[in-house]
C-alpha cells in the first residue's frame, strides 16, 4: 500500500519529466511505441489521481467516468488541446494543463523550414537523385518560386505565428496575417505584419502558413471556395492540426493545379495510410506532426507537462492550465 499518488503516464516522455513523476508518484507508463487502445487506457486511468496523456488520446466524458471522481488533473504533453473535452473537465472541476511557450520557436522552424521545402522542391529533388534520374545540371530542372521577396500569409497570429513572422523578416517577405483578432499596432510595426481580412490574405499569399488551434470555428476553415481563391501557384503550409483543411478538397486542388504545392506536418486523418491519394502526389509533402520534435524542446514540453500533473495530484494550481475556471 501507498499513498503516493496514482497517475497513468500514456506514453514514454523524455526523462526530464518521468524522473519528476517517477519520483512523486506511483506511476504507470504505457511503455509502446503506439498508443494505448481506447480498452487498455481505459482500463488504466481505472483510480488515478492525475493522467498524463498525448494529443492522440481522447479525454471525454467516457473517460472521466472511467478514471473516477478523485481524478484532479488532465496533463496534456502538447500546446494545442482539441482531444480534451475541456467543459466536460470544467464541469466536474478537474484542471487540464497543456504545455504553452516552450514549443513556439521549434514549431516555427518547421513551418519555415516546411515552407522553404515546398518552395524550392527540397523531397522532389532527393526522390529524383535516389531514383537515379539526375543526369546532369539542368536549366529548366525542378524550378520553382523564389522565397526571398514573396508574400506570406500567416493565418492565426498567435505565439507560434509572431515566429513565423520574424523569420520571414529575414527572408525579405512581405508578411499579411489574419486573426479573429488585430494585433496591436506596436507588434504590427515591430513584425512588419499586415492585417488582412482571410479571403484577401489567400487572395493575395504566394505561401499561406496556418497557424490556429483546432476548434469548432477552425475545423475545414480551409475549404474548397478558399483552395479556389488561392493563386494558382501558392503554396499551403500546415503545422496546425490537419481537420483545419477539407483533406479531399486539398487533394483535388494540388491534383488539378489549383494551388501549386502543400507542406503538411498534421493531416486529416492523422496518420495518413501509406496509399493515401494525397501521397501519389509530388507536389505534396508530408512529414509526421515532428513540428515540436528537436531534443530540447521535447524535454522542456516533458518537464512542464509533469509539472502540471504534480501540481494537480497535490491539489497546487497548475503552472499553465487551459481551464483556469475551474479555480473560480
Ligand atoms: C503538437 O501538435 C502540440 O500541440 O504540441
Amino acid at each position: 500500500m501507498t499513498d503516493r499518488p496514482r497517475v497513468f503516464v500514456a506514453r514514454v516522455i523524455p526523462e526530464d519529466g518521468l524522473a519528476a513523476i517517477r519520483a512523486g508518484c506511483d506511476a504507470e507508463i504505457w511503455p509502446d511505441e503506439l498508443p494505448p487502445p481506447r480498452a487498455e487506457l481505459l482500463r488504466a486511468i481505472e483510480g488515478c489521481d492525475g493522467v498524463l496523456t498525448l494529443l492522440t488520446d481522447r479525454v471525454d466524458d467516457e473517460f472521466l467516468d472511467r478514471a473516477g471522481p478523485q481524478l484532479k488533473v488532465v496533463s496534456n504533453f502538447a500546446v494545442g488541446f482539441d482531444n480534451v473535452d475541456v467543459a466536460a473537465c470544467t464541469r466536474r472541476a478537474i484542471p487540464v494543463g497543456n504545455t504553452p511557450g516552450v514549443l513556439t520557436e521549434t514549431t516555427a522552424d518547421l513551418a519555415f523550414a516546411l515552407l522553404m521545402a515546398a518552395a524550392r522542391r527540397v523531397a522532389e529533388g532527393d526522390r529524383y537523385v535516389r531514383a537515379g534520374r539526375w543526369r546532369t545540371w539542368g536549366p529548366m530542372l525542378l524550378l520553382g518560386p523564389d522565397v526571398h521577396g514573396a508574400t506570406l500569409g500567416i493565418v492565426g497570429f498567435g505565439r507560434i505565428g509572431q515566429a513565423v513572422a520574424r523569420r520571414a523578416a529575414g527572408f525579405g517577405m512581405h508578411i499579411l496575417y489574419h486573426d479573429l483578432q488585430r494585433a496591436d499596432e506596436a507588434l504590427e510595426r515591430e513584425l512588419g505584419a499586415t492585417y488582412r481580412p482571410l479571403e484577401d490574405l489567400l487572395g493575395e499569399a504566394d505561401v499561406v502558413t496556418l497557424h490556429v488551434n483546432l476548434s469548432e470555428e477552425t475545423r475545414g476553415l480551409i475549404d474548397a471556395a478558399r483552395l479556389r481563391s488561392m493563386k494558382p501557384t501558392a503554396i499551403l503550409v500546415n503545422t496546425a492540426r490537419g481537420p483545419v483543411v477539407d483533406t479531399g478538397a486539398l487533394h483535388e486542388a494540388l491534383r488539378d493545379g489549383l494551388i501549386a504545392a502543400a507542406a503538411l506536418d498534421v493531416t486529416d486523418p492523422e496518420p495518413l495510410p501509406a496509399d493515401h491519394p494525397l501521397l501519389a502526389l509530388d507536389n505534396c509533402l508530408v512529414v509526421p506532426h515532428i513540428a515540436s520534435a528537436s531534443r530540447a524542446t521535447r524535454g522542456r514540453m516533458a518537464a512542464m507537462a509533469a509539472a502540471n500533473l504534480l501540481a494537480g495530484v497535490r491539489g497546487e494550481r497548475l503552472p499553465t492550465p487551459v481551464n483556469p475556471e475551474v479555480y473560480g
